[in-house]
């Protein structure tokens, strides 16, 4: 996770939740110098961290749900504790898979943290407590993969207290998990008294509810990706707060149609257009100002070499593949973020999805521009969901975004007003 500003008052945001962060917990002003007398100190300190990283085979192309747990581990090592970590990877349903190995996570962590990371081939049971009980200072366990037992996703309480037993203080810092009611970040906080927030956390749950509870206005939010049936929580949320809603990839060409636009052989949720229309009405009755795109770049067949042209609403051939928003499109979208159409300069942006295939090249102008132009905007600038992410990092803009969110469907939920199982259980916790 990067971010560029500075939450206004560190800590706050959780104390309104009745939570702990580990700052509060360790009675600390600073993460950086913290007392090696401090409750952490020699404790046992199981902190539950997303490496739900993407693999290549055993190599890791995006670490940095990693580096974003780097602060918190970092903390309670220099306050002297015991880390021990643990995580999911992937979704192996129950049952013991090599193909979702934390190993990968742990050599990489060892290169990050320049120590030992001590990885038993399970995350309960013998191996894990005998490791735990001779690990020396300074060296870091990793429990293996939660989800190789079915009881994690079970929210088992009897899985939970396995996981109670190997430690003395539970810190959650799986900012991508708290919209699972699973063991390890519902079951497990409730059953450990001293439970806390780490820094990941903090900042993701101080950003994202600037975005639900007090965003400045023009506020606009940025939607894209395949599915309108992903994102129908969301938009009816955001429909109550925003200025202006921006709607790009192929989740556009559901609403289009919605308009009457024929629209080839684009990916249209065709059970979904009654749904798009109520949507576009909510918006009008809201005074929600909502931009669609105007023109496409279309194929006759997806494929990174497939010769390609514009073409403008209304007039799709019925093969027409649309990829892309076109030039208009990119044109009119980057203005209204600079401030040039409608409402005046954004203050609050929100961005989640892409605007066309951006993994191929040939089709990924319309993400990049829009990357680009968020990036430019004085707006604080929330940008959520894999391939945003990916995409901002493709730009090579992320350092001026403000907050780069290592949660996907946990952004979006959060955004939504969903319960999140994984921040009420942290909930008056105490030292
Ligand atoms: C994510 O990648 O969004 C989180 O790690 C949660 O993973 P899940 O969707 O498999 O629960």
């Amino acid at each position: 996770m990067e971010t560029t500003q500075k939450a206004a008052e560190p800590g706050a945001m959780l104390r309104a939740l009745g939570i702990l962060s580990i700052r509060d917990l360790n009675r600390e002003q600073s993460r950086d110098q913290p007392t090696r007398e401090g409750l952490l100190a020699q404790k046992r300190v199981l902190i539950r961290c997303d490496f739900n990283v993407p693999l290549d085979g055993d190599v890791i192309t995006d670490d940095s749900r990693i580096r974003g747990a780097i602060p918190t581990i970092e903390f309670c090592r220099k306050a002297d504790a015991r880390v021990i970590l643990c995580s999911h990877l992937g979704r192996p349903k129950g049952k013991k898979n090599p193909k979702y190995s934390l190993e990968p996570v742990a050599r990489k962590l060892a290169e990050l943290l320049a120590c030992d990371v001590l990885l038993p081939d399970d995350c309960i049971g013998d191996a894990a407590v005998h490791l735990i009980a001779n690990q020396r200072p300074g060296q870091v366990v990793l429990l293996e993969n939660l989800r190789f037992h079915p009881e994690e996703e079970e929210n088992s309480e009897d899985f939970a207290r396995k996981l109670a037993d190997l430690c003395d203080i539970y810190v959650d810092d799986a900012f991508g998990c708290v919209h699972r009611a699973h063991a390890s970040v519902s079951a497990l906080p409730r059953l450990m008294p001293a439970r806390a927030a780490g820094f990941l956390l903090e900042r993701e749950i101080e950003y994202l509810s600037k975005l639900t509870q007090s965003p400045e206005s023009p506020y606009v939010a940025i939607l894209g990706g395949a599915k309108v049936s992903d994102k129908i929580e969301v938009i009816e949320s955001l429909v109550q707060i925003v200025d202006v809603l921006v709607i790009g990839g192929a989740m556009a060409y559901t609403f289009l149609t919605a308009q009457g636009h024929n629209m080839g052989l684009s990916l249209v949720e065709r059970d979904h257009v009654q749904l798009a229309k109520h949507l576009l009405q909510r918006c009008e009755e809201r005074g929600v100002t909502v931009l669609l795109p105007q023109d496409h770049v279309v194929v006759k067949e997806v494929k990174a070499d497939a010769p390609s042209r514009i073409v403008d609403n209304g007039h799709f051939a019925d093969d027409d593949i649309a990829v892309d928003i076109g030039p208009a499109t990119i044109q009119t979208y980057c203005d209204m973020l600079a401030g040039g159409i409608g409402k005046g300069a954004p203050r609050t942006i929100l961005w989640n999805g892409p605007m066309g295939i951006f993994e191929m090249d040939a089709f990924a102008a319309g993400t990049m521009a829009l990357a680009k132009a968020i990036a430019q905007t004085a707006a604080t600038s929330i940008v959520g969901g894999g391939d945003s992410v990916a995409a901002v990092k493709k730009a090579g803009v992320t350092p001026l975004i403000s907050h780069v969110s290592t949660g996907g469907g946990a952004s979006l939920e959060f955004i939504s007003g969903k319960p999140m199982p994984g921040i009420a259980a942290l909930r008056g916790g105490r030292r």
